[in-house]
């Protein structure tokens, strides 16, 4: 069976397309839909999905992620509101913000929020990982925060895709979500469809 991708961000795509390849068919949907700005990013996460599958275009089963950036010393800031904040002031904003912070502590959170039909509640899978907040903007690869965000000495942007996808906070909300779809039978060792 496959499972549909609803996103417009093709970074993410790209992401997913590795986590999935071999272990389910899933296809994408280029399809933008609201994000609320709740207080939490499992909030948005089911909020996005129940919009979703109200919507004339969806097709099920569907999934939608949401991801955010959360900093220990910043009391979990920018959260739900990463997005925003990182079309506002971006990586350097961050950067300046922490200038005289010792604590750099921070986590990235992976919500991803599936619906097996319409009419049914969204089901959440979470993924997250621990790492600091770097001294400075490093690496060429990946997208959004990954340039600041370093794991065991190496910003996710130093990085390759696979070593990313080996440890992030989106591998590992996939590996529950795919553990979840293949346990119950949704999808059974189906080649990745992904584009
Ligand atoms: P959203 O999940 O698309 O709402 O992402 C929220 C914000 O976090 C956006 O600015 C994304 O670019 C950023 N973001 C999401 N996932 C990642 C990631 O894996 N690495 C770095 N930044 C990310």
């Amino acid at each position: 069976m496959t499972i549909y991708f609803i996103s417009s961000n093709p970074q993410k795509v790209k992401e997913i397309k590795e986590l999935t390849a071999g272990r389910i068919a899933i296809q994408h949907i280029n399809h933008e839909y609201p994000e609320l700005q709740l207080d939490t990013i499992e909030e948005v996460a089911r909020a996005s999905a129940n919009h979703i599958r109200h919507m004339k275009w969806v097709k099920t089963p569907f999934f939608i992620e949401d991801s955010g950036l959360l900093i220990h010393a910043l009391n979990g800031f920018p959260g739900p509101f990463s997005a925003f904040v990182f079309d506002k002031i971006g990586n350097e904003g961050i950067l300046k913000l922490m200038a005289d912070i010792k604590d750099r502590r921070a986590v990235f959170k992976t919500v991803i929020a599936f619906c097996s039909g319409v009419n049914e509640e969204p089901r959440l899978f979470t993924g997250i990982v621990e790492g600091r907040i770097a001294d400075s903007i490093r690496g060429s690869g990946g997208f959004g925060y990954d340039p600041i965000f370093e794991y065991e000495g190496r910003t996710f942007a130093e990085m390759s895709t696979e070593e990313k996808n080996r440890v992030s906070h989106r591998g590992r909300a996939f590996m529950e979500f795919l553990n979840h779809v293949e346990d119950s039978g949704i999808a059974v060792g189906a080649s990745s469809g992904a584009r």
